[in-house]
């Protein structure tokens, strides 16, 4: 029996604070025209400062699970995509995993910037359907305005925060995960960089003055490799689901620039309107842009069961991928009963956080004291 890959859960975290373009006219020389015109975005969130890759996504992943019929508990792999993670190491997915309670879930980042989530999603889907899993947790976050040069016009009106998480689930209904291609060329590299703060460049005063730990891009070549790719990787996923490019109903592209999107349409020769797109309200949000528009989508009700899909993207490294799907409308019913568990669940997570770190204190102190007993 061939099993498959559904989305059965979907969710989306964005912080309140929206950063018009107007406000950001009144942090470097720009203005609202010039923004809308060449790239389509007219505002973007801004995380708090309590707020985080890992709390958005959390809370993201939180309203995805909401969706189904299953708890954290049965997650058996989290994976957070994300080009903004909370620290170098640990993961921001294993903060999330303690902070859910998916005590059972192998949890690992995934940075390939703003295809990252569409790699994650085909890298779960294939876990699923070899059988070795039955639960993942998809997640795209980031909170790239604590990366972004607020001095480079040509880069800060660009991006926002925000999260969107996925629950794939596997089952013997046709459907849901088809296909996908990933792709990278690391000769670009350098066109879209944090060039400090890794082992190459860590972070010293000198770097730091350089600027070297935000955001550096080559615009125009992005912009270039983008419009080559976006429609190149639509039709190889299509034919590998074994459609015609007319047979999809939807593509939900990575939210960077109306004008890209635009010029995939016409690659492609679709009608803009079967683009998903929502990226003059949120901005380039990198991982996050996918699942933030389809999540929009499926809460609008414009995505119909049994609808053809492909969710396509590109960014740095360079990597660019696009996933073809099914979309098969989940069936369960969520009972005013399991909401109220799996609040339960999460509440009992922290708690059992605050404990580990307890226990793990006493242990440090014990074998710590029996450590230093044997030397003397
Ligand atoms: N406001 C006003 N003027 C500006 C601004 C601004 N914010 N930014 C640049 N300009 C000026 C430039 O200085 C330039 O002036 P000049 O002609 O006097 O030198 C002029 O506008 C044109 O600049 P270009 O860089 O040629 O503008 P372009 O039309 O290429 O648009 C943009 C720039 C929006 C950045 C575009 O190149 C783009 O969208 N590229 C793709 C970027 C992208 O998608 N990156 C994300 C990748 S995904 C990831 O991995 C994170």
């Amino acid at each position: 029996m061939n099993r498959y890959a559904h989305v059965t859960g979907w969710g989306i975290a964005v912080p309140e604070e929206i950063l018009t373009n107007e406000k950001l006219a009144q942090i470097v020389e720009t203005n609202d025209e010039w923004i809308v015109s060449r790239t389509g975005i007219r505002e973007r969130r801004i995380a708090r400062k309590d707020e985080t890759t890992a709390t958005l996504a959390a809370d993201a992943a939180c309203k995805a699970l909401d969706r189904t019929d299953i708890d954290a508990r049965d997650l058996d792999l989290i994976i957070v995509a994300t080009s903004s993670p909370e620290h170098l190491f640990p993961a921001t997915a294993c903060l999330v995993q303690d902070n859910i309670g998916a005590v059972h879930a192998g949890a690992f980042d995934l940075s390939a910037a703003c295809t990252g989530f569409i790699f994650g999603l085909n890298m779960a889907a294939q876990a699923i359907r070899t059988g070795s899993i039955q639960n993942a947790l998809v997640i795209g976050s980031e909170t790239l305005s604590r990366m972004v040069d607020w001095d480079d016009r040509t880069t800060c009106i660009l991006f926002g925060d925000g999260a969107g998480a996925f629950v794939l689930q596997g089952s013997d209904e046709p459907g849901g995960v088809l296909s996908c291609v990933m792709r990278s060329d690391g000769s670009g590299g350098d066109l879209l960089s944090v060039p400090a703060g890794g082992s190459k460049l860590p972070t010293s005063h000198e770097t730091v003055d350089r600027k070297q730990h935000l955001i550096q891009m080559n615009g125009r070549e992005v912009f270039r490799f983008a419009t080559r790719v976006m429609a190149s990787a639509t039709r190889e996923t299509a034919e590998q689901a074994g459609w015609e490019v007319d047979d999809i109903d939807f593509v939900i592209p990575h939210q960077a620039n109306q004008r890209i999107i635009e010029s995939a349409a016409r690659g492609l020769r679709l009608p803009l309107d079967k683009f998903v797109v929502n990226l003059e309200r949120y901005g380039n949000t990198s991982t996050a842009s996918i699942p933030l528009a389809m999540v929009e989508a499926l809460d609008e009700g414009r995505i119909h069961d049994g609808a053809n899909l492909v969710l396509v993207g590109f960014g740095a490294g360079l990597t660019w991928g696009a996933l073809s799907m099914r979309w098969v409308e989940p069936k369960v019913r969520v009972t005013e009963l399991d909401r109220r568990r799996r609040s339960l669940v999460t509440l009992l997570a922290r708690f059992r956080s605050f404990l580990r770190r307890v226990q793990r204190r006493i242990e440090g102190l014990i074998w710590g004291a029996a450590a230093r007993g044997q030397e003397d």
